[in-house]
């Protein structure tokens, strides 16, 4: 790519079109979609309900901007928060948690944010500066002060959360930070500090929400009850959309021109999100939790036993296969995908799996049989050079 600045490092594929779970290249391979496009599209690429939904509105008008009414924005948040919240519309996840920051800091009056490492949150100032990553941080300082780092699942962090926090923010299990898992007791032992020194708990769902973990938002899982919920990714399975929610006394901190956005909440990406929020019902989170049995018990009985990997995390269709440094990752995801799978990774040597939500047991269980088999080839390489 010539007049793209190098922000990524790109693999040489450019996919060219999709149908259901299936990808197809520009050289016309075909790929079984184990990404989501970094877990953006559940919903899969043809999607009928999204595809009518976006078409209606794309024949009607596509952005009016906020200065106007909108019974379309409305009528989603009602679909997306919880009794008692409200929802602030924008554009990505970086900027639903950057909403989160302002809010919080504005309605506590206070500033200190404790954030965790290995968290990832964005890579504009504020959510970059609550990004337990100091590698992505190098060449960008000053950040933006008074937001502390404390280590995830460690009873450490209950002591740095005081009087002086405005807010915790933590995603219930870490995406790109290598898919890690709290246990619930710390995190409702991180609720309970947090609401007893008057700080909010802000919950990155960017990646973990929208049915990923087999309920709507992960943190139900683990009976918390946080004062900000952010949200992009699957909200709207590939059109832009992220979005804040907060509790309802928040709002005389977020009157008119506190904060705002040109593109929140536009039409096109409202009527995406829309038809992905009426497909979210319990029917579907009880069909993704049966369908997440069968992947674990394939993870557990096989994956797990293979000498190269160490541990397995993740909860529903988020998945995280630890591997040992004898392979690096990179080496993995680039078999996989000579064999027509498309997997992710994350830090720490981590093979990351992010399914469309609608595949069926019959391809999930394909595709991690051509991991079982690539991981058990590279075992054996090793095994050979070794002796
Ligand atoms: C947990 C989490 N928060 C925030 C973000 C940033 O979202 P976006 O890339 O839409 O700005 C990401 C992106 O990967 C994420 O995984």
């Amino acid at each position: 790519m010539e007049y793209v600045f190098p922000t990524y490092a790109r693999y040489p594929i450019d996919i060219v079109d999709g149908e259901d779970v299936h990808l197809v290249d520009s050289q016309g391979q075909q790929y079984l979609d184990f990404t989501s496009g970094i877990g953006v599209c559940s919903f899969g690429y043809s999607n009928q309900l999204i595809k009518d939904s976006v078409d209606t509105q794309a024949g009607k008008v596509w952005h009016t901007s906020n200065l106007y009414d909108s019974q379309l924005q409305d009528q989603v948040a009602a679909k997306l928060v919880e009794p008692g919240m409200l929802a602030f519309f924008c554009n990505s996840g970086t900027e639903a948690n950057e909403a989160a920051l302002k809010l919080a800091r504005k309605a506590s009056g206070k500033t200190k944010v404790i954030a965790f490492n290995d968290s990832f949150h964005g890579r504009t100032y504020g959510s970059l500066s609550m990004t337990g990553n100091p590698g992505i941080k190098e060449g960008f300082f000053p950040l933006v002060p008074s937001i502390e780092f404390a280590d995830f699942d460690d009873d450490a962090a209950l002591t740095q959360v005081d009087n002086q926090t405005a807010a915790v923010i933590l995603e219930v299990i870490q995406g790109e930070g290598g898919v890690n898992n709290a246990h619930a007791d710390w995190l409702q032992a991180i609720e309970t500090k947090a609401h007893q020194v008057g700080a909010l708990l802000i919950i990155d769902e960017v990646q973990t929400g929208i049915g990923r973990t087999g309920t709507k938002f992960a943190y139900q899982n683990y009976d918390l009850h946080p004062d900000i919920v952010t949200l992009a990714k699957a909200l709207g399975n590939g059109l832009p959309i992220g979005a804040m929610i907060g509790k309802q006394e928040l709002a005389s901190a977020f009157g008119p021109g506190s904060h705002g956005t040109t593109f929140g909440g536009n039409k096109l990406s409202l009527a995406a999100a829309d038809a992905v929020l009426d497909q979210l019902t319990p029917e579907f989170l009880t069909a993704v939790q049966a369908k997440s049995k069968s992947v674990w018990a394939i993870l557990k009985n096989e994956i797990a036993q293979q000498s190269i990997v160490t541990a397995i995390s993740g909860q529903g269709l988020m998945i995280g296969i630890h591997l040992d440094e004898q392979v690096n990752v990179e080496d993995i995801v680039k078999a996989l995908q000579q064999d027509g799978l498309l997997t992710l990774s994350a830090k720490h040597n981590t093979l990351r799996l992010l399914p469309p939500l609608v595949m069926n047991t019959e391809e999930l269980t394909t595709g991690l049989t051509k991991i079982n088999q690539i991981l058990s080839q590279f075992a054996q390489t090793k095994m050979e050079a070794k002796s």
